[in-house]
């Protein structure tokens, strides 16, 4: 797409107040490099920034970084489709003699929405795409401090924007709709609502609301609301545990609970608040740990969330590296699971060290794996730090409870598309027999909630039982931060 800026702006912020969808991971510090535009016409400095980021090359074909760049004259620039991409996750037809229901599960990076045909009690269509929000920061804490800094309306406005473009690509406007079922952190809840951001971000973290909240479908997407028919249906938010265990895992221990949970079972979401649960003796034991967006794609210099055009598998293809694209087609970044396989393919060679540290001849310029998709160091060590929170916080949760798991499950994004074999390599996590990738359970969980009547019982049972960890001043936690600091 190629867009006129006028003089005397900030390109981010003249892009942002206008709904255009580009990635800015840091919301605009000049630190993640993600923002890029390409200059067509027209002049913008080079800034200190933009040098640090950009290659010479990528300079002298006008990139610059979006939020460094303030124009002078007008200017005429080139941004990606970011917003555009959505992906079909599931199609099948539709039988327009039952009723159905929606399904929504907000993930920080990536919305997924199915339609569920009611009768049959299965999804029958089911969409992803990235939440617009990333314009404000990849993960939570940094949307909520352009919440907190004048933004809550505009954050409000991308999610409702992301959600209504879901539902008008859904196509379910000559269909029997009945009703809507939310499924999202806690955060996401606040952001969607239009809530004050401030109870979160700080101790003693009271949230303004845990979900639960029931309004028409219209309400809650206010003018972005599409002409999809369903204008009055009921949307129930499912209600979560606490500021930073929300209804997206309550839904995924709903989901999973009869089907897959032994005696002793971890749950783990690998997204960017890496909640987890224990399962065992009755209790249920949840906590999270702030892994960051690096497991989403989101930290990463080519990082992208699970939707089109990202890399989505990494495996071994003669004596170098192939990989899966998601939709197929060229590879325009890489998600989470798929950097996890790269890593643990190049530590089996010993491309990286144990430290983490890349062979010193792509030290520099990081390890190209696609023409648009590198790793770097930098991207290395922001997996490590996700990889030691969310692992660390297992173990903690392990030793609290002396207990060995029978049973692991692994939920989330990143959870989809996983790898099992070469998480476990990276020690992301821990070699469990009964290990099980059970995919978005978030979604799953709303999607249940549609035709189980049941679903609501056992979502207040869970909430009833969990007790929380907070593991911020935990020293077993600490301890274990610093050893799996390394690979
Ligand atoms: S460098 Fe511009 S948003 Fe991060």
């Amino acid at each position: 797409m190629q867009m006129m800026i006028p003089a005397g702006v900030n390109v981010l912020e003249y892009l942002r107040d206008r709904g255009v969808f580009i990635p800015a991971a840091c919301s605009g510090s000049g630190v993640c490099g993600k923002c890029v535009v390409k200059l067509l016409a027209g002049s913008l400095d080079i800034t200190e920034n933009d040098k640090l980021h950009l290659s010479e090359s990528a300079l002298d074909e006008g990139c610059r970084l979006a939020c460094c760049a303030c124009t002078k004259g007008v200017v005429r620039i080139g941004v990606g489709e970011y917003g555009e991409q959505v992906s079909a996750d599931i199609s099948r037809p539709a039988d327009t003699s039952h009723t159905f229901g929606l399904a929504l599960d907000i993930g920080t990076t990536t919305l997924a929405l199915s339609l569920v045909d009611i009768d049959e009690k299965r999804p029958i269509r089911s969409l992803s795409a990235l939440n617009r929000q990333a314009v404000f920061g990849a993960d939570v804490i940094t949307r909520v401090k352009s919440s907190l800094s004048g933004r809550r309306e505009a954050l409000r406005k991308l999610v409702r924007e992301s959600v209504a473009a879901l539902i008008k690509s859904i196509d379910c406007s000559h269909l029997d709709v009945r009703k809507m079922t939310v499924s999202a952190n806690t955060a996401m809840y606040h952001m969607l609502l239009g809530l004050d951001c401030s109870g979160i971000s700080k101790a003693p973290f009271e949230p303004a609301t845990l979900g639960g909240e029931c309004l028409p479908l219209k309400d809650l997407l206010g003018e972005s609301f599409p002409e999809c028919g369903a204008a009055d249906i009921p949307v129930n938010l499912v209600k979560g545990i606490s500021a930073f265990v929300g209804g997206d895992i309550v839904s995924g221990l709903v989901s999973a609970y009869d089907r897959f949970f032994d005696a002793n079972t971890l749950f783990a979401d690998l997204g960017t608040n890496g909640e987890s649960a224990l399962v065992s003796s009755g209790r249920i034991i949840c906590t999270s740990a702030a892994a960051g967006p690096a497991l989403e794609g989101g930290e990463l210099s080519c990082g992208m969330g699970g939707v089109k055009g990202a890399v989505s598998r990494v495996y071994r293809n003669g004596g170098g590296f192939g990989y899966d694209v998601i939709g197929g087609g060229e590879a325009k970044g890489i998600c989470g699971a798929a950097a996890i396989d790269l890593i643990s393919l190049m530590l089996e060679d010993s491309l990286i060290d144990k430290t983490g540290k890349l062979a010193d001849v792509y030290f520099e310029n990081g390890f190209a794996l696609a023409p648009q998709v590198c790793l770097t160091q930098g991207d290395i060590h922001a997996v490590l730090l996700a990889k030691s929170a969310i692992r660390s916080s297992l173990e903690t949760l392990l030793h609290l409870f002396n207990v060995t798991p029978d049973s692991l499950l692994i939920s989330g994004g990143l959870g989809s598309y996983i790898d099992v074999k070469n998480a476990a390599a990276c020690g992301l996590i821990p070699r469990v027999r009964n290990t099980k990738v059970l995919g978005n359970t978030s979604l799953k969980g709303a999607e249940l909630s549609l035709y189980d009547t049941s679903f609501a019982s056992r979502a207040e049972g869970i909430r009833n039982k969990a007790e929380i960890i907070d593991l911020t001043e935990n020293e077993y936690f600490k301890q274990k931060f610093i050893e799996y600091m390394s690979f």
